[in-house]
């Protein structure tokens, strides 16, 4: 169980990152066009964010049943908790970018792309602390 918990923790930081890299990438090419993408590409960067989004709540729920599950939770130091600090800073950015694009498509807007590349920013600084720290802390 504890072995497919890390085989889905592993697979997730693949998908995130590539969602993370492949709509980073888009994003800044809408932003430099100064126009709206067009259908096909806003409709594969909202796939892209959905699969983005799926992927953090998989890292951790997968991540929390390891920690409880194989770990003493009180013996793990502090670069468990750094990791900690930087796995927030990818699920807050995330859920918010996932809010904005969900109320875009509803509402037929533009989301507020600026805003989007800085949150996509935030969440990428964080994934490299969760790894750095987490290879460290289970090192
Ligand atoms: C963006 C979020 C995350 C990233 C990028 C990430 C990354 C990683 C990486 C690279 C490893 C492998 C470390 C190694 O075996 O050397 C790992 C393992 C682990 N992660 Fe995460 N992680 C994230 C979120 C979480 C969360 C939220 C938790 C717990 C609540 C968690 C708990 C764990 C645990 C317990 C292991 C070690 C599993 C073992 O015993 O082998 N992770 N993570």
């Amino acid at each position: 169980m504890l072995i497919a918990l890390k085989i889905i923790h592993m697979f997730s930081l693949f998908a995130g990152g590539a969602a993370s890299i492949g709509n980073g990438l888009l994003l800044k090419k809408v932003i430099a066009s100064n126009a709206p993408p067009p259908p096909m590409v806003a409709q594969t960067m909202s796939v892209i964010g959905k699969i983005g989004f799926g992927a953090v709540i998989l890292l951790w729920l997968s991540g929390l049943g390891m920690t409880l599950g194989r770990h003493d939770i009180a013996a793990l130091d502090w670069m468990f908790w750094v990791k900690m600090v930087g796995a927030t800073a990818v699920l807050v950015p995330v859920t918010m970018m996932t809010a904005i694009a969900l109320k875009a498509e509803k509402t037929g807007t533009r989301p507020d792309l600026k805003r989007m590349k800085t949150l996509g920013s935030i969440g990428r600084g964080g994934v490299a602390i969760a790894i750095i720290f987490g290879v460290l802390a289970f090192n």
